[in-house]
């Protein structure tokens, strides 16, 4: 089946799709992104993404160019021509094309790409065995709640912990953890508390962090914001991460150290559980 991608309001084969050297995005990484997880051929929070799609929009100066509703349109087209029951959605907004200048030029016209993703996310085979992260500096720009298509770093950590035999990293900074290169970063205390890190401009507002915390607070359990350390995180009963990709992901072992005895815990497992039954009243 021919893959077809949205560009610039058409739909085509991906290999029509051709996008101008001068693109904003290609020269200086001039543009944001989203990725919409689809579970049953629906789309799990497209208002959450596209909430935030506006806010990194917004920072970066750049006009929405279509409204949050023809937005969706486009998503839920693509979701059917290309027949994706379980997977995702790519969506990349940038400012435009222009000729190279480090001044940014007012009144381009963005350039809107999409494509879809065929991807197992329920019976993914690491939710059964849970993943290991290894840990590295955070050398990030300072505006990580902006989600932009600049992804070196996070690209070469993933990259160098994969060469280290690990499946992520966990980025530290001043001591604390800010997050996975491409997700949310969790630990569960002894007493079985949630803590991740408050949102701020260290970390990418998650729009699944946004909907586990909710979710965990509706079924009593404990959140706590705030950072933690690498230390912490090596004595604590549980990890685990979150994404659009992910969902909700166990990690059992940290540079080396397993914790909870190297296998899944129940707190994961259940905010896992919860967060599949439920992303069906977050889906359009
Ligand atoms: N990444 N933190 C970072 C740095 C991320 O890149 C992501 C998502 C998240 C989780 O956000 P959300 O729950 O909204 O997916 C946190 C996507 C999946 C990606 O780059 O592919």
């Amino acid at each position: 089946m021919t893959r077809i991608v949205y560009l610039n309001g058409e739909f085509l084969p991906a290999e029509e799709a051709k996008v101008s050297i001068f693109d904003r995005a290609f020269l200086m990484g001039d543009g944001v992104y989203e990725v919409t997880s689809v579970l049953g051929g629906r789309l799990i929070d497209f208002d959450g993404h596209v909430r935030r799609l506006e806010r990194s929009l917004g920072e970066l100066g750049i006009e929405m160019p279509m409204s949050a509703e023809e937005l969706l349109g486009v998503h839920k087209e693509l979701v059917e021509k290309n027949a994706i029951v379980e997977g995702g959605v790519y969506l990349q907004i940038t400012r435009g094309v222009a000729d190279r200048d480090f001044l940014m030029p007012e009144g381009l016209k963005p350039t809107v790409v999409l494509f879809g993703m065929h991807m197992n996310l329920v019976e993914s085979p690491k939710a059964e065995t849970g993943m290991s992260v290894g840990v590295t500096d955070d050398q990030r720009w300072a505006r990580r709640d902006i989600k932009t298509v600049q992804l070196l770093y996070p690209s070469m950590a993933k990259t160098a912990a994969k060469k280290a035999g690990f499946d992520d990293a966990w980025l530290v900074e001043d001591g604390f953890v800010t997050e996975g290169t491409s997700n949310n970063a969790y630990i569960v205390t002894k007493d079985g508390r949630i803590v991740t890190r408050q949102l701020s401009s260290d970390i990418l507002h998650g729009i699944t962090r946004a909907a586990v915390l909710k979710m965990a607070k509706e079924a009593q359990m404990q959140v706590e914001e705030r950072p933690f350390t690498i230390e912490e995180a090596k004595d604590a009963a549980e990890a685990f991460i979150t994404s659009a990709t992910t969902f909700v992901m166990p990690v059992v072992k940290i540079d080396g150290a397993e914790i909870g005895g190297g296998k899944p815990g129940p707190v994961a497992k259940r905010l896992r559980e919860i967060y599949i039954e439920e992303s069906a009243k977050l889906a359009s």
